[in-house]
């Protein structure tokens, strides 16, 4: 095997560029698609109807925001059949910390509004729903939507469950809302019944040892495949994907990572087999924890709460 570095970081771009479709993504995909004929129907018929919204929640780590950016590659497309451009979706991380006028004034940069001096709130997201009427962007997504709620004050909370409620309900231009973020995001709905109801919600559930531990066989050695990398006997059976599944905190976008990781390190040290101890190893530099938390190492490894990520011994009683 070739261990030269740069031939390393091009085969670990193209392992990492690759998107594995999970049967969890279909409602997403369908209600995406759902929103998005039915906002082309009304365009294409001159016809205003309030827009909706969804709201993808799940734990870090999950996935989510990678299936985001992969599903609204494919609207782009949809888009282009109708002759509109990539910006008739904008998709943008919530700035940290959020407010109403933090947010607006993010959108309004995505929109390449510059503001000439300091203003409201009020006034920043009229401009906002002006820019985007002139822009003809149909959907905003904002990923790490928990954010908006990180002030906590439940004044802010309010004023941004508005602002997005006044968006889709827009008389001249209607902008559907796509949220995704961590559960906390659920606070934000559950806040606000006319938001909630406005918006469908879809979670990506924790993945389990008992019901995946064999997707997660075939997803390494999808990825063993693709990395022109043999797999040793520890790392082919279901016992490795149970502490695989185990190590990732039973988060799906996790498991990849840690393969990922574990085949880059095969690269780096030259082998041609990728064997459980690749796999140890990468969970020590990703954690820095002692061997006697690793699920790669010990037999154990249940009681191990990988979302303690920084265990040492000194933390085993
Ligand atoms: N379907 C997928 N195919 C390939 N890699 C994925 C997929 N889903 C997640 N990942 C990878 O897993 C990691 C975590 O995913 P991410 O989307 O950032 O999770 P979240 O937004 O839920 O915290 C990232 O490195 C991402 O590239
Ligand atoms: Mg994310």
């Amino acid at each position: 095997m070739e261990s030269d570095l740069g031939n390393t970081a091009d085969r670990i771009a193209a392992l990492k560029d690759h998107f594995v479709w999970h049967e969890r993504f279909e409602p997403l995909q369908e209600r995406l698609s759902l929103l998005m004929e039915k906002r082309l129907a009304d365009l294409s018929a001159d016809r205003i109807t309030e827009a909706r919204g969804i709201a993808l929640s799940g734990a870090s780590g999950t996935g989510k925001s990678r299936a985001m950016t992969h599903l609204i590659s494919g609207i782009w497309k949809r888009f282009a059949e109708h002759d509109l451009p990539h910006g008739a979706i904008i998709s943008l991380r919530v700035p940290s910390p959020a407010t109403l006028k933090s947010v607006g004034q993010m959108v309004l940069r995505a929109l390449g509004y510059k503001l000439s001096a300091e203003r409201q709130a009020w006034y920043i997201w009229d401009l906002v729903r002006f820019q985007l009427r002139e822009r003809k962007v149909l959907f905003l997504h904002l990923d790490e939507a928990q954010d908006l709620s990180s002030r906590g004050t439940r004044n802010e909370m309010t004023s941004v469950a508005s602002m997005l409620k006044t968006l889709m309900t827009d008389e001249d231009w209607p902008v559907g809302i796509i949220l995704s973020g961590t559960t906390e995001l659920e606070e934000i709905l559950n806040h606000d019944p006319q938001l909630a109801r406005r918006m469908n919600t879809i979670r990506f559930d924790p993945i389990s040892a008992g019901a995946n531990a064999e997707d997660v066989q075939g997803l390494l050695a999808g990825y063993a495949k693709r990395g022109q990398i043999r797999l040793a006997s520890d790392t082919v059976g279901i016992p490795l994907s149970e502490r695989l599944i185990h190590a990732a905190a039973f988060q799906f976008g996790l498991v990849i990572e840690i393969i990922i990781e574990a085949i880059e390190l095969a690269y780096v040290r030259g082998d041609e087999i990728l064997s459980q101890h690749h796999f140890a190893q990468t969970y020590t530099d990703r954690t820095a924890c002692a061997d006697a938390f690793n699920p790669f190492i010990v037999d154990d490894y249940y009681a191990i709460d990988a979302r303690r990520v920084f265990t040492r011994e000194t933390d085993r009683d």
